[in-house]
């Protein structure tokens, strides 16, 4: 048997941007010649926002689509909405039960979202968040947990209630996860703001690479890419941000390290750099951007494929919440169940 890795990824825009690509999706496609990987558009979590129905919809089929686009296999993988499967709220349910008030404060993702919004536009779900990403990750019986730096410390959470529910129902209750935070190699910059990451929710649409994006507007916006006012091309995080995250997306698509990339452009211009950048980019992201639009232009064959993970996703986290219900002692609702 292989060990298992669960991730999951938010309908929160109606592209991804190249970040979550090299940051998490190549990831995922590669870890499923290894693992039995399970990965889920996790709608629930979105509702935390308030999304327009609509458009909440529109980019739960987007967002699936640009998972099987970039190479995650559903004859191999599980590919699935969460809400489909209403194991994810009944754990997170149980779960939040188990997890203590202090605790649940202590996340600082949600002390900064909230205090963005502030306490009238902060709703409980938001608060609760990752009791329902533990839940996410427990229902799966998970190994790994492939995410950004970001979500440690929500990884922390469920790797602290995996314990306690071992320890207090009994040892083999669920599975405790491990977190594999996807290191800098590849994290990828705004354009604009080359200091911030490149995010979804990003203020300037110059600064973003989205993957649905016209390939023109992808070009432009890199070539429009901020810089610096020195002229040499160099790979320094501090003194030249943008020209490094150039180099970093360069190296990330086309295979040739950073220093070489550096010893190939000596002399060069940034111009130059950019032009090449751009043409890489939209080289690559093609094919991925048309497989994506094949997808989300067949919304029945795409239904299907999800329709197909959630019964198979449904199997595992069933097996595992009858497991924990009894355990805590609920009566079940059939005999022998
Ligand atoms: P998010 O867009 O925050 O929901 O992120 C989804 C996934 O993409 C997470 O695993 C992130 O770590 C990854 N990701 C998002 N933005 C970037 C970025 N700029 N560079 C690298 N990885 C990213
Ligand atoms: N909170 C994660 C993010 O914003 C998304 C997520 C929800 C997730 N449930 C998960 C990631 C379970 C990994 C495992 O990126």
């Amino acid at each position: 048997m292989k060990p298992r890795v669960f991730s999951a990824m938010q309908p929160t825009s109606d592209s991804l941007q190249l970040g979550n690509y090299l940051g998490a999706l190549v990831q995922w496609v590669k870890l499923q010649d290894t693992h039995d990987a399970i990965y889920g558009v996790v709608d629930l979590h979105a509702l935390t926002v308030a999304p327009e129905p609509q458009q909440l919809r529109d980019r739960t089929r987007a967002t699936a689509a640009q998972f099987l686009a970039a190479g995650v296999d559903p004859e191999r993988s599980i590919v699935f909405v969460q809400s489909h499967v209403p194991e994810h709220a009944e754990l997170a349910w149980l779960l939040s039960t188990y997890t203590g008030m202090g605790e649940a404060g202590r996340m600082t993702q949600f002390k900064d979202k909230s205090a963005k919004v502030g306490e009238s536009g902060t709703n409980v779900g938001l608060f609760t968040y990752p009791i329902l990403m533990a839940a996410d990750i427990l229902l799966y019986d998970t190994d790994l947990v492939p995410v950004g730096e970001d979500q440690r410390q929500h990884l922390e959470l469920s790797r602290d209630l995996a314990e306690r529910l071992n320890t207090r129902l009994g040892e083999g209750t669920v599975v405790v996860p491990d977190a594999h935070i996807v290191e800098a190699t590849a994290k990828i910059y705004d354009l604009q703001e080359p200091t911030k990451k490149m995010s979804k929710s990003s203020v300037s649409p110059k600064g973003t690479i989205e993957i649905l994006e016209d390939p023109k507007k992808i070009a432009k916006n890199i070539k429009s890419a901020a810089t610096d006012s020195d002229t040499v091309i160099a790979f320094d995080r501090e003194s030249k941000a943008g020209v490094s995250n150039l180099l970093t997306i360069y190296s990330a698509l086309d295979g040739r390290s950073v220093e070489q990339l550096v010893a190939d452009y000596e002399g060069k211009m940034y111009g130059h750099l950019k032009v090449d950048v751009a043409d890489v980019v939209v080289e690559y992201l093609t094919p991925i951007r048309e497989a994506a639009l094949d997808w989300i232009e067949s919304p029945d064959r795409l239904d299907a494929v999800l329709a197909d993970g959630a019964a198979k996703a449904r199997t595992i986290a069933s097996a595992t919440l009858d497991r924990l219900y009894d355990r805590v002692g609920l009566v079940p609702p059939t005999p022998g169940r």
